[in-house]
């Protein structure tokens, strides 16, 4: 394993070719590790999505996970999430991709999903909240590098911009607009600040969206997030809240 020093997230970066999923392998090393350990692989053998699905990836894509280990209350750990989303957004821009945040954590372009975040959180002994914070981009695939169930719904930043990307430049840049964002949002963590940066990113604003929740479909306007984090749906005339995002799946805007 090649080690790079850099700042906060990436003060410690380990690459490797192979591995079976970038989370998976920096969970069984987070104990012995610092703080923002990045941990990157060029290819995953059995990549994970959320809710136990499996996450697609290739040499085109860019598959890395962040060790956080912080004191941060339980009950701020759903809103805490959405700080990587954010982070790629901001990144994509200056890559000259306007993409949007999807709750909790997609990013995407229109009904394209660019990239998926996995946070796997473990509480310790101490308090300390072990999170493991997996980012999958997908950076240069075209239509047909993508397996026939994805195809018009994963995108990549070449499909979008119509040119080829310097895969390591986009991870550094990457890698340097997640550290500032970390370190804007959690050097004193109120989450207020976060919470209204994931609403300027988000791109289903008062918009009518169509979900799953628990098994069961759900439309509803979305109006925004509770101060947990948590998504508000006004669905006829009641306020929906969605905390577990383990049941909820968004479908798609279906509407203005
Ligand atoms: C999602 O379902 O949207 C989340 C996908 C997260 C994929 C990334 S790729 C790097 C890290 N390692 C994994 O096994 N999963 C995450």
């Amino acid at each position: 394993m090649a080690e790079i020093a850099a700042k906060t997230i990436g003060s410690l970066l380990y690459e490797v070719e192979e591995t079976v999923s970038t989370n998976l392998h920096l969970k069984e090393l987070a104990d012995d590790l610092p703080h923002g350990t990045v941990l990157r692989a060029e290819r995953q053998t059995a990549g994970r999505g959320r809710f136990s699905r499996a996450w697609f990836s290739d040499e085109q894509s860019l598959t890395f996970s962040i060790l956080i280990k912080q004191h941060l209350p339980p009950k701020h750990l759903a809103l805490a999430a959405l700080w990587p989303a954010v982070a790629v957004v901001r990144a994509l821009k200056e890559w000259g991709i306007t993409a949007a945040s999807k709750w909790p954590n997609d990013v995407v372009v229109g009904h394209l999903k660019l990239a998926g975040v996995l946070i796997e959180n473990t509480i310790k002994a101490d308090s300390t909240t072990h999170s493991i914070v997996g980012i999958g981009l997908n950076v240069n695939q075209t239509e047909g590098d993508f397996p026939p169930d994805l195809i018009g719904k994963a995108g990549s930043m070449r499909l979008i911009a119509g040119r080829i990307f310097d895969k390591r430049k986009v991870f550094f840049s990457l890698l340097e607009c997640l550290d500032e964002t970390y370190r804007r949002f959690f050097q004193h963590f109120t989450g207020q600040e976060l919470r209204q940066a994931w609403l300027e990113t988000c791109g289903h604003l008062n918009r009518t969206i169509q979900t799953t929740v628990q098994g069961k479909a759900l439309i509803g306007v979305f109006l925004g997030l509770d101060e947990n984090g948590a998504a508000l749906l006004q669905s006829g005339d009641r306020i929906v809240t969605i905390t577990n995002f383990d049941t909820w799946e968004t479908d798609d805007a279906v509407g203005d």
